[in-house]
């Protein structure tokens, strides 16, 4: 899967594409004019003293230039910006993602069983469609940024907005919370995954799955620790415990390619790290430590986890 890019200037769908080229054309307007500027006081300080006529300078470089270029500049951005993807609910895939203190819930309407699907910093996408990301918050205010796909948009409790995302091709893009949040804001990141709309249904068939159940006596007893350990009161595993939403929903944990909002690669070490010691990678978050279990259960617990694909 190709780019981590997280940058204005390498734009990956329409949107992302028409802010790109406002970047770069206020960028070129502006040096030129600074050019323009400069070499006018170059003149000005070196040719010899002549006399001028302030009144044509002041009409000419102080009125007449600024209010034709200023107006182009307006006139042109106001016709580019409306062709930015109208923010709509009809797009053909509608995902709703709640920020939280510094974790973001994307939860997927299934058309298949009208069910929800569940899960947590990272939003799945077919490529070459519009997907429409209804967004809220559930504590203080945040804001999606994914800059390789659109502009940002910001996530207020208890109000509902929303964004247009589309990804010409298949790839992954980095986005990161864009309103301070609190502590772990830097650490509030996510990746849009953009697939094949094949790859896309397959993994959204694989989501609609119970969890894996575990297939051994070791992975079995990770199962045990995830309901003996405390991680049920805020986690859910669909079909192990009772529906929690406190934290991450982790009936697929595994199959994510990060773990504490884009903090870590996904994988049974920074599993069984993150579980053991969660404050000293984000300090505050709201995890506790599981500072009272014992090396193997950890292991097994870690291993459980990432089994859950
Ligand atoms: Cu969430 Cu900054």
């Amino acid at each position: 899967m190709s780019g981590q890019l997280q940058s204005v200037l390498h734009p990956a769908g329409p949107d992302a594409a028409i802010i790109s080229q406002f970047a770069w054309v206020m960028f070129g307007a502006g040096t030129l004019i600074l050019i323009g500027v400069m070499v006018m006081l170059y003149l000005g300080v070196k040719r010899a003293p002549r006399e001028i006529r302030p009144l044509r300078w002041i009409a000419g470089a102080g009125i007449i230039f600024p209010l034709v270029v200023l107006s182009a500049l307006l006139a042109w951005s106001t016709w580019r910006s409306a062709q930015l993807t109208p923010q709509s609910s009809k797009a053909s895939l509608v995902i709703s993602v709640t920020a939280k203190m510094w974790w973001w819930e994307v939860r997927y309407h299934d058309p298949l069983t009208g069910r929800e699907i569940i899960s947590a910093n990272e939003i799945r996408i077919p490529a070459g469609r519009d997907v429409y990301v209804a967004l809220t918050a559930s504590d203080v205010i945040h804001s999606l940024w994914v800059p390789a796909l659109a502009g940002k948009r910001d996530m207020v409790p208890g109000r509902m907005t929303g964004l247009t995302l589309r990804a010409d091709k298949p790839g992954l893009y980095r986005g990161q919370c864009a309103e301070y949040c609190g502590t772990q804001h830097a650490r509030m990141a996510l990746h849009v995954v953009a697939e094949t709309p094949a790859a896309f249904e397959a993994w959204l068939a694989r989501e609609r799955q119970p969890a894996a159940a575990p297939t051994d006596a070791f992975l079995e007893r990770g199962r045990q620790a995830f309901i003996g350990q405390r991680c049920a009161a805020c986690h859910t595993i669909r079909g192990v415990d009772g529906g929690s939403r406190l934290g991450p929903d982790l009936t697929h944990v595994g199959s994510r390619l990060h773990i504490a909002a884009g903090t870590l690669r996904n994988h049974r070490g920074t599993l069984a790290g993150w579980i053991a010691d969660p404050q000293s990678i984000k300090p505050g978050a709201r995890m506790p430590p599981a500072n009272d279990i014992d090396g193997e259960t950890l292991r097994a617990l870690a291993a459980y986890l990432e089994h859950l694909k």
